[in-house]
């Protein structure tokens, strides 16, 4: 078989030894990469091949070199970060559309799983009926385009069209210092710039103070010096489950707010939208509903592989304004609009005019295909587990001398540290659990990342992936025990010496 043949050959046969590795992995029974860095490094160190090896000896080498040599993320003890390991069927439906659809145009099968996936996620998560989304490749373009809507809507009130013309005034967006800072990023892509970006101050909790909020409002309303320049509010930015420890503004508050001083209301629910689904915390979703736009990343909570966010708004129209690459020749008479009867007569939904990407794959293939295999049933179950474990380690920590929690768990993070008897300040705390930290992390059992909380560096797991289950959460709370007291016992036996 020449090279080209091969290139173009069956999958099957192939996948069935991709499958084997990737299965293999998924067991995490291999050491960690960097402990066999200078094996894989050495043996991946190749100059630009002049000839090809043919995929048999790919996929061999992907499966001896690069596949067991990969990231923690998808270890079930991994809790270090908000997105996770893709579940069987993410990662199969992406697969599927790679092949079958690699983009998501045209009148096909995958394009309309796009649209019907949106609308999915928009009834299980609760969104206004009318509000209709549009994937990006996760939170950080998710943010950047609810918020360029947010832009064109605040300039159009004001005669203005700042996709076309730009922004030549100051803007404020209203968020805070827990707010993810892909929103400054937003901001600064969108041309406000991210000094736009106003901190608003939290309460006890860590959530948005409503009074702080209406008192920058005003101010801003009578600050001569922001009158003067022209100065334009675009959006307050409410967290649904901030990233360091989960927590929920006060959405109906904040969007009461929006409502009287006439500003779009963003509600970033990147992580924690999903939330929405568990009894016990649903109440604090109130608010939502008034929500201008709002964010969710199937990569996040749903267990999708990496690459899938979406933004929901009410009106696409303004997206378009907002993100159209004007007409161009390039596709000219390429699409029929009458008598429609071939899957390229027409290019489906024009997602690529809502938002900043012309070519994208199918997501909405992987979203449908998470939603269709558990149900909302099975989503709810998995999110209200994760709540429930993180309350669990809050729970453990309360009950043991050596732990404290820093946070009460709203959803599925706890934040907790080991604690001495006898007081000892702050530093010296902070400085033992980044070391606690750094021992689980090398230990390779339990896997969290740690959070700087009002100046206390507490552990911080996030319950999200599909296959981290109780025994996970217990397990962490004895480790952190378990690697508190060793290094007190060390630090005590090097001071006796
Ligand atoms: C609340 C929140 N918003 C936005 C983002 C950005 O998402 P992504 O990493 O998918 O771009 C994150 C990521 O951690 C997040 O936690």
């Amino acid at each position: 078989m020449n090279n080209e043949q091969a290139e173009c050959g069956p999958i099957t046969l192939r996948l069935q030894a991709l499958g084997e590795s990737l299965d293999q992995y998924l067991r995490f029974e291999h050491p960690d990469a960097m402990s066999r860095h200078t094996q894989w490094h050495d043996a991946l160190q190749q100059s630009l091949p002049e000839k090809g090896v043919g995929i048999a000896q790919v996929i061999a080498e992907l499966g001896s070199q690069i596949i067991p040599n990969g990231s923690q993320i998808p270890n079930p003890g991994c809790t270090a970060f908000i997105t996770t390991g893709a579940t069987t069927a993410g990662v199969l439906a992406s697969l599927a559309g790679s092949v079958a659809a690699p983009q998501r145009l045209g009148l096909t099968a995958f394009s309309y799983l796009e649209e019907l996936s949106l609308e999915w996620m928009a009834e299980m998560f609760e969104l206004p009926a009318e509000m209709k989304g549009l994937y990006s490749s996760g939170g950080s373009v998710a943010n950047l385009v609810a918020l360029g809507a947010a832009r064109q809507w605040a300039f159009e009130r004001i005669g203005i069209d700042p996709s076309r013309d730009g922004v030549q005034r100051p803007c404020r967006i209203y968020a805070t210092a827990t707010s993810h800072h892909t929103v400054h990023r937003a901001a600064a892509v969108l041309g406000m710039g991210r000094n736009a970006v106003v901190t608003i101050a939290v309460d006890n909790e860590g959530r948005m103070c409503a009074d702080a909020l209406r008192q920058q409002l005003q101010a801003d309303l009578c600050d001569q010096q922001l009158i003067d320049a022209g100065c334009l509010p675009v959006a307050i930015v409410g967290n649904a489950g901030t990233t360091n420890a989960g927590v929920i503004d006060p959405l109906n508050e904040l969007a009461e707010l929006a409502r009287e001083f006439s500003i779009w209301f963003h509600v970033d629910g990147a992580y924690g939208l999903p939330g929405i689904l568990d009894p016990q915390v649903r109440p604090l979703y109130k608010g939502l509903e008034k929500a201008d736009s709002v964010i969710v990343d199937p990569h996040k909570w749903l267990g999708a592989p990496v690459g899938i966010g979406a933004t929901f708004v009410r009106d696409r129209s303004l997206l378009n304004r907002a993100f159209t690459q004007e007409a161009s020749d390039y596709l000219e008479g390429s699409v029929t609009d009458d008598n429609i009867q071939h899957s390229m007569d027409g290019l489906g939904i024009p997602y690529y005019n809502f938002g900043v990407e012309l070519s994208a794959p199918s997501r909405g293939a992987v979203v449908w295909a998470l939603i269709r295999e558990i149900g909302k049933e099975g989503m709810r179950e998995r999110v209200c587990r994760h709540n429930a474990m993180a309350r669990r380690v809050a729970e453990l920590a309360r009950a043991h001398p050596n732990l404290e929690v820093v946070q009460e768990p709203t959803l599925s993070i706890c934040c907790f540290r080991y604690v001495l008897d006898g007081g000892d300040d702050a530093n010296d705390l902070n400085a033992l659990n980044k070391k606690i930290h750094r021992k689980l992390v090398h230990q390779g059992r339990s896997i969290p990342s740690t959070a700087m909380l009002n100046g206390v560096l507490a552990i911080r797991p996030c319950f999200v992936g599909a296959r981290t289950n109780w025994e996970h959460a217990e397990q962490l709370v004895e480790d952190v025990i378990a690697a508190g007291n060793e290094l007190i016992n060390t630090a005590s036996k090097d001071y006796q010496s």
